[in-house]
């Protein structure tokens, strides 16, 4: 979040930095005065403990009640109450200044995502394109999203982005996301919604106009027909052992929306949310054993032979 990469996660980082300095500067200065009176109260006391051994115990009094402060009252109106409020009205007027700049602005682009239990649904509503666990994006322009969940309370934080937004069952939330220049950012899930709430990442990538444009246009487009002999056997079995009654693929009988998208699924940049990168080995190892890469994952176990593993994973890696 101290690297920005949109002007959202700027005014954010400005504001961090601004905090970050002033509360050091106070309390530098409370930490030098307090060593200051105990400094000062430990002269009085020696002073005190040397004039009493002179003196007979009979005459011993109270010490004089030393002043509130040696700068007088007049600096303890200043420091205590004076200088704080000058302070915390900064910070409120910069805070409230950086909320209004935070206000969604006009964009060209909704997104829908919905956080499920572990992974982030992407739904383009203008195009039809549905995609997990990535968000594409055109640099340099604001994008708007609406959050929602399908399960329990998740929170989307693109910390170079912008800041967190929750997203909840029961109600829509609107945030927005711009990026300066091209490039992938990590985003988290940032509310804790279960026990793979931290292998809950979502990948934003942000491409330039003419690049989105045109990944917009292939993701309309179905995915190619298997070419090849093991691709179509992967085909055969993604369907008979019931693998699209989760995973929708755009233009084909697979409509299940319980778990990620598979359209375009060989494109990923990762599996199971972030977990891994997207190679042929991983996707073997994450169908064969998915609790075992993320355990506590909703994907259940499907008991496939290796030819039969290795031409699904083929079939997958072929939808680009
Ligand atoms: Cu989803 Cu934490």
């Amino acid at each position: 979040m101290l690297h920005p990469g949109g002007s959202a996660a700027a005014e954010i980082a400005w504001l961090t930095w601004f905090l970050i300095a002033v509360c050091g500067g106070v309390f530098v200065a409370v930490m030098a005065l307090t060593a200051a009176a105990v400094w000062r109260r430990s002269e009085t006391a020696d002073a005190g403990e040397s004039a009493e051994s002179a003196a007979d115990s009979e005459s011993r009094k109270p010490p004089p009640a030393s002043p509130v402060s040696p700068l007088g009252a007049g600096f303890i109106i200043v420091a205590g109450a004076v200088i704080p409020a000058l302070i915390l009205t900064v910070i409120l007027v910069l805070s409230v200044k950086a909320q209004v700049a935070l206000a969604p602005p006009e964009s060209d682009i909704t997104i829908r995502v919905v956080g499920h239990q572990f992974w982030w649904e992407v739904e383009y509503p203008e195009t039809g394109i549905v995609t997990a666990n990535e968000l594409i994006i055109p640099a340099g322009e604001p994008v708007r999203l609406e959050l929602s969940a399908a399960d329990v309370i998740h929170s989307l934080w693109a910390p170079n982005l912008n800041g967190k937004t929750d997203l909840l069952p029961d109600k829509v939330n609107i945030a927005w996301l711009e990026s300066d220049s091209p490039g992938v950012y990590r985003a988290q899930c940032a509310e804790y919604c279960g026990v793979q709430h931290a292998l809950m990442a979502l990948r934003i990538v942000a491409l330039p106009r003419d690049e989105y444009d045109a990944w917009s246009e292939t993701s309309q487009a179905s995915d190619p027909e298997p070419a090849t002999e093991p691709q179509r056997r992967g085909r055969d079995v993604y369907f008979r052992t019931g693998c699209h009654n989760c995973h929708a693929i755009a233009h084909t009988a697979a409509t299940g929306r319980r778990g990620p998208d598979l359209t375009h699924f060989g494109s990923r940049l990762t599996i199971a949310a972030g977990v891994v990168p997207n190679t042929p080995e991983n996707l073997r190892e994450w169908i064969a054993n998915p609790q075992g890469m993320k355990p506590g994952n909703l994907m259940p176990h499907t008991e496939l032979t290796r030819d039969e593993l290795d031409a699904l994973v083929d079939y997958l890696m072929s939808l680009d």
